[in-house]
């Protein structure tokens, strides 16, 4: 069994592998290769994105959907623990993909399931499928994953993408700025992280014109107001950093603005129109990673997707 919960063991060849599979599926999306499997898609915590970009690529595929995404709705709301709900609908499913809000949760997942798990995002620590969508995108924009400049901006402390981000880049020698308030600074032990696998970073609290300059990558993330106990807390730092177009006259012609989505205020909306702008096409990636981690877990091969005969024009 191959579950997906953490980007931390991926090798630098299983992430290329993963972006080649992502390709294939950006020429083909429809396709019959998961003709007669189910995927449950089980979200303990809000989602837009990752949830229907999981259900849009289990339904492109041929595989049907089950699952919940309130789980108030369900038998959780009597009692019923994490361990006996994934073993109940591992009766039912091939594949279950979940998102909880204990940190942990899909590891423990995993441990009990006798379907492969993956892993949608864990608290404030992981979101693995979001890392390989965010991966494809800085491939397919700086055709490169090797020696970017990336400024990760925002709220750093909470956010599981950029930690996850943090750790699949150690194979690629990147250069990170940490740009956040002292209240949402990156956590020491991905300060530790860095230094353990030479990572190079810098940390700023500004945020402007002249800092981002030689950024290749601009990644901004929400303040998440979900993660704080004190919300008075979040009233002084959500709108620390606000990304206006006049920001961007002097950036290289290749960088592109990514951003997990949702986003608040972080992003000004005449940033959408801006060349700059990647985000809406970053969540659209997410389709295509997301069929390859469907296919990875079930050991389906790039080699069998590039013989595929199920293709659907
Ligand atoms: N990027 C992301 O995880 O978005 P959702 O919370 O909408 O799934």
């Amino acid at each position: 069994q191959r579950d997906f919960v953490t980007i931390a063991d991926l090798s630098k060849e299983k992430i290329h592998y993963l972006i080649e599979l992502s390709q294939e599926f950006e020429k083909h999306p429809n396709r019959e290769l998961l003709k007669g499997k189910v995927i449950a898609s089980l979200f303990f915590e809000p989602s837009t994105r990752t949830r229907l970009s999981f259900e849009t690529a289990a339904n492109r595929l041929g595989a049907r959907i089950i699952g919940f995404s309130d789980a108030k709705a369900t038998s959780v709301s009597k009692g019923e623990t994490l361990k006996d709900t994934i073993m109940m609908v591992a009766n039912y499913a091939d594949i279950i993909v979940m998102r909880h809000y204990i940190e942990g949760a899909a590891q423990y997942a995993s441990e009990v399931s006798p379907v492969p798990i993956i892993n949608a995002g864990d608290g404030a620590h992981m979101h693995p499928s979001q890392c390989m969508l965010d991966l494809y995108s800085i491939y397919k924009t700086q055709g490169t994953l090797e020696n970017l400049n990336i400024y990760l901006v925002g709220d750093l402390k909470y956010g599981r993408t950029v930690h996850s981000l943090i750790m699949a880049m150690r194979h690629f020698n990147p250069t990170f700025h940490f740009i956040a308030p002292k209240e949402l600074s990156m956590p020491n032990e991905y300060k530790l992280y860095c230094k353990n696998h030479s990572i190079k970073f810098q940390e700023h609290t500004a945020f402007n014109e002249k800092i981002i300059a030689d950024a290749d990558i601009i990644y901004m993330t929400r303040v998440q107001k979900e993660r704080f106990s004190d919300l008075m807390e979040y009233e002084r730092v959500k709108d620390v950093y606000i990304l206006k177009n006049d920001m961007l006259g002097n950036v290289k012609d290749n960088m592109r603005i990514l951003h997990p989505l949702p986003r608040v205020n972080e992003i000004a909306y005449d940033v959408d129109d801006n060349p700059h702008a990647y985000y809406i096409q970053q969540a659209q990636n997410g389709l295509y990673a997301r069929q390859a981690l469907f296919c990875d877990v079930l050991g389906i091969t790039l080699e069998d997707v590039r013989n595929d005969k199920t293709i659907i024009k």
